[in-house]
């Protein structure tokens, strides 16, 4: 067992660990040595507290450690690339429920009973918004699951006067918080129970009334608040390193989710308290045109031809799990002289980055992957654009449309090029629900079927 002090040591060089890990996963080239660096600090964090203060008890937290892990590496392997965000959204909401429940266990902790005064004050509150912000997270992480997973729909559901209520709700949990505190013993314990009922509405309601395009801004916002609830959770058990890495991950969660809403064109306060007041109005725009369909011995011919050509992948790209036989059709093109380029939307597929975890994983080379703003500086002067299982993400309603739900999120603009071909299994909509006037453009056409196989079908007639 070791000392206070080594204790304190350690934590103080895992928290360096985290923001070198942060500072790692920054960057392509970088994120692995960044993923090292916070599994080290993450061991050195759980070793130190194990070894620590009471290491005696520690045997039971060894035991759940253990188990967990168990869990946490099954479900870790069986889950698929594409159901990542579920996996995120319900992983938070064990973040929040721990919260909860060290709220409560503090609370109700005979020890924080001998606290007088000023510092029993302090507690009470930490443990009040502690539990508070749990509560909120716990409840709307399972929410953001379920929509996510397609358990609950995706459509926002917004009542008349929302707005009006969560802050009747916030008035009562200020309320509650003052009685809490005045509160002898634990005579409080009734308000935190009420509180802790406000707080789950709230959290359910809260992302209730966010759905389409807006979900992954919650989810990153979930994981903002995730991180505070840990901070708190942090200053209830009067743990440095809690608290740290709390602030790391609620911060760089706000961050990231700013960032997002940047790239959508959205109101970060709009998207976080449920879309106040951007509900596109008016009927939806008619749209003009036919839809054309091409083989794939045509478009192996046309990108024969081709000096230069796009790729934009999306969320089929990564169902169809054809990134592999993309980077074959990347080096085939390249063989032939054709300068290739990837066009990532920051929002395309159903997590940050998506795309890009997939082309690294098939080892397509960083410096031939271009962010939205290049690639559609280079489109006019592109002969093809190929656009593998997208669909919002090259939406021209976006904008031109002003009663689009989609209204206002930068898109990829792959009608600017020569040619644009959809490679996607039917007429079929993304995730945002709405229709898709490039499919009816002159200058595209689809190539119906799955990602993969129409990507292996191009290759052996681009080979023969
Ligand atoms: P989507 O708009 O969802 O479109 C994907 C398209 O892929 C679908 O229209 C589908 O059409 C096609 N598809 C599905 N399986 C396929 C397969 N096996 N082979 C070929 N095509 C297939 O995707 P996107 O363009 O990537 O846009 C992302 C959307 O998800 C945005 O609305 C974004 O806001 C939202 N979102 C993003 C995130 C993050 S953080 N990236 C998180 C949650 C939600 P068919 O059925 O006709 O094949």
């Amino acid at each position: 067992m070791i000392t206070a002090q080594i204790q304190t040591a350690a934590y103080l060089f895992a928290s360096i660990l985290f923001i070198l890990s942060l500072g790692g996963l920054s960057s392509q080239e970088s994120a692995k040595r960044g993923v090292l660096y916070g599994i080290i600090g993450m061991a050195i964090a759980i070793l130190s507290t194990v070894l620590g203060d009471g290491a005696e008890g520690h045997v039971y937290i060894l035991i759940a450690i253990a188990i967990a892990s168990l869990i946490g590496i099954i479900v870790a392997r069986k889950v698929e690339m594409t159901s990542m965000p579920q996996l995120v959204a319900i992983l938070h909401s064990f973040v929040g429920l721990a919260a909860v429940l060290v709220g409560f266990g503090s609370y109700l902790d005979p020890e924080t009973h001998l606290l007088i005064g000023a510092e029993h004050t302090i507690h009470l509150v930490e443990v009040f918004i502690g539990v508070f912000i749990g509560a909120i997270t716990f409840t709307g992480s399972i929410v953001a699951w379920g929509k996510l997973d397609g358990k609950i729909r995706s459509k926002p559901l917004a009542y008349k006067g929302r707005h009006v209520v969560n802050i009747i709700l916030v008035i009562i949990t200020i309320a509650l918080g003052v009685l809490f505190a005045q509160a002898l013993g634990v005579e409080g314990i009734m308000y935190l129970y009420i509180m802790t009922a406000i707080a789950s509405f709230i959290g359910v309601m809260l992302v209730m009334a966010i759905g389409g395009a807006d979900m992954p801004v919650v989810v990153s916002m979930l994981n903002s608040y995730s991180g505070w609830a840990a901070a708190a959770a942090g200053f209830m058990l009067g743990n440095d390193l809690l608290i740290v890495t709390g602030a790391l991950v609620g911060s760089s969660g706000a961050i990231l989710s700013i960032i997002m809403c940047e790239a959508m064109n959205r109101s970060f306060l709009s998207v976080i308290f449920g879309g106040f007041g951007d509900t596109p109005q008016g009927e939806a725009k008619a749209i003009e045109g036919e839809v054309t369909a091409t083989t794939h011995e045509e478009l192996a011919e046309l990108l024969k031809e081709a000096k230069s050509v796009v790729i934009v992948p999306g969320y089929g790209m990564a169902v169809a799990k054809a990134q592999y036989p993309v980077k074959e059709l990347v080096d085939l093109l390249q063989k032939n002289g054709t300068k290739v380029q990837f066009g990532i939307h920051p929002v395309a597929g159903r997590l940050p980055g998506h795309m890009n975890v997939l082309l690294a994983e098939a080892n397509v080379s960083y410096d031939i992957v271009m962010e939205m703003e290049e690639v559609n500086h280079d489109l006019p002067e592109t002969d093809v654009v190929m656009v593998i299982g997208a669909n919002d993400i090259v939406n021209p309603g976006a904008e031109e449309d002003e009663t689009s739900p989609i209204y206002g999120m930068p898109v990829i603009q792959v009608w600017n090029a020569k040619s644009v071909i959809v490679m996607k299994r039917s007429m079929a909509v993304g995730y945002a629900g709405v229709q898709n006037p490039l499919f009816y453009k002159e200058n595209t056409d689809m190539l119906y079927g799955d990602a993969k196989d129409s990507v292996d079908k191009i290759n052996m007639a681009l080979k023969a």
